[in-house]
C-alpha cells in the first residue's frame, strides 16, 4: 500500500501527546519516517515504543533557541532533507486579564508559542527540501478576543501570519508554509482549559455546529493534507479544523 508521505522524514514538535502526537501517529501510517519532539525523555520513550523504529525521538525545549540549534545539530546529522516541518508546540496558562498578567506569564506563553516557532522553523529550514511543506499550529484563538487569553490569542495571530511571510520568502525554494487552526480538541491542554468541569465544556459544544469537541486525529488529518502533495496548491493559507464553531 502507498502512503501520501512515503519515504519522507517529518520532523514534528511537542509530538509525545495531543495534537502533535496525532499527527506523528498519522504520518508514520502514510510512510513517513518522523522525528518527534518533546522536552521529557520518558514520553519520548514511550511514543518511539509505540508507534515503531520509524520514529526517532529527540529531547528538546522548543521555547529554548539554542536547544531549537542542537535540535537542528541532530536533524542534519541524520544525513537527509526534511520533507515535512510541523511546529506545532505551543501552550497557554490559567486565565488572566490583561491587567492582571505577569511578566513571567507572558513569557511562558509566547516564548514556547511565537518565538519558539519562528526559530523552529528558522533552524530547520535550511535542512529542508526544496519543494517541502511547512505547516504551522496557529489556532481560532487567533482570530478572537477571548478573554483572559490575550498573549494566547495574539501568539496565535503571529504563528498564523508567519505562515504567510514564509510562504513569501521561500518561494524560490518552492517551500510551501501554511497554518492549521484547530478548535477545542480533546488534549490535556483542552481538559486544563476546561479544569474537567463538564458545565464549562458544555458550553463549548454549545458553540461548536458539529455538536462536539475535536479529536486529536481530525487534526491530524488536517495536517497531513496541508503536508503531502494533496495540497500542492496551497500555500500561505489557514485550514481551520473547529466543527464550524468560528463561522457560525
Ligand atoms: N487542544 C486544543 O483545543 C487546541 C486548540 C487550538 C490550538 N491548539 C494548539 O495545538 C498545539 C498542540 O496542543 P495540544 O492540545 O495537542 O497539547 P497537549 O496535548 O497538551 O500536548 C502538549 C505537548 O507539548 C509538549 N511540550 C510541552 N512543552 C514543550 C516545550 N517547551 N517544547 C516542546 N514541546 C513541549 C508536551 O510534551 P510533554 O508531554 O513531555 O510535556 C506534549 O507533547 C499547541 O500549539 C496548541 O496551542 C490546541
Amino acid at each position: 500500500m502507498t502512503g501520501l508521505l512515503d519515504g519522507r522524514l517529518a520532523v514534528v514538535t511537542a509530538g509525545t501527546a495531543g495534537i502533535g502526537r496525532a499527527v506523528a501517529a498519522r504520518f508514520v501510517a502514510e510512510g513517513a519516517d518522523v522525528v518527534v519532539t518533546a522536552p521529557r525523555q520518558d514520553e519520548l520513550d514511550v511514543v518511539v515504543a509505540e508507534l515503531g523504529p520509524r520514529v526517532t525521538g529527540v529531547l528538546n525545549d522548543a521555547s529554548d533557541p539554542d536547544d531549537l540549534e542542537r535540535l537542528a545539530a541532530t536533524v542534519r546529522a541524520l544525513g537527509r532533507p526534511v520533507d515535512v516541518l510541523v511546529a506545532n508546540a505551543g501552550r497557554d496558562v490559567a486565565a488572566t486579564t490583561v491587567v492582571d498578567t505577569t511578566v513571567d506569564q507572558f513569557h511562558r506563553v509566547s516564548d514556547l508559542n511565537f518565538r519558539g516557532t519562528f526559530f523552529t522553523v528558522q533552524r530547520l529550514v535550511p535542512l529542508m527540501r526544496d519543494g517541502g511543506s511547512i505547516v504551522l499550529t496557529a489556532s481560532i484563538a487567533a482570530h478572537n478576543g477571548g478573554p483572559g487569553h490575550a498573549v494566547y490569542n495574539a501568539t496565535k495571530a503571529a504563528v498564523r501570519s508567519l505562515a504567510r511571510t514564509l510562504t513569501a520568502e521561500l518561494r524560490d525554494r518552492r517551500i510551501r508554509a501554511n497554518a492549521v487552526s484547530p478548535g477545542p480538541t480533546r488534549t490535556a491542554t483542552f481538559d486544563a482549559f476546561t479544569e474537567g468541569s463538564d458545565d464549562v465544556e458544555q458550553a463549548v459544544v454549545a458553540q461548536i455546529p458539529v455538536g462536539r469537541v475535536g479529536r486529536p486525529e481530525e487534526v491530524a488529518a488536517a495536517v497531513l493534507f496541508l503536508a503531502s502533495d494533496e495540497s500542492s496548491f496551497v500555500a500561505g493559507a489557514e485550514l481551520v479544523v473547529d466543527g464550524g464553531m468560528s463561522q457560525v
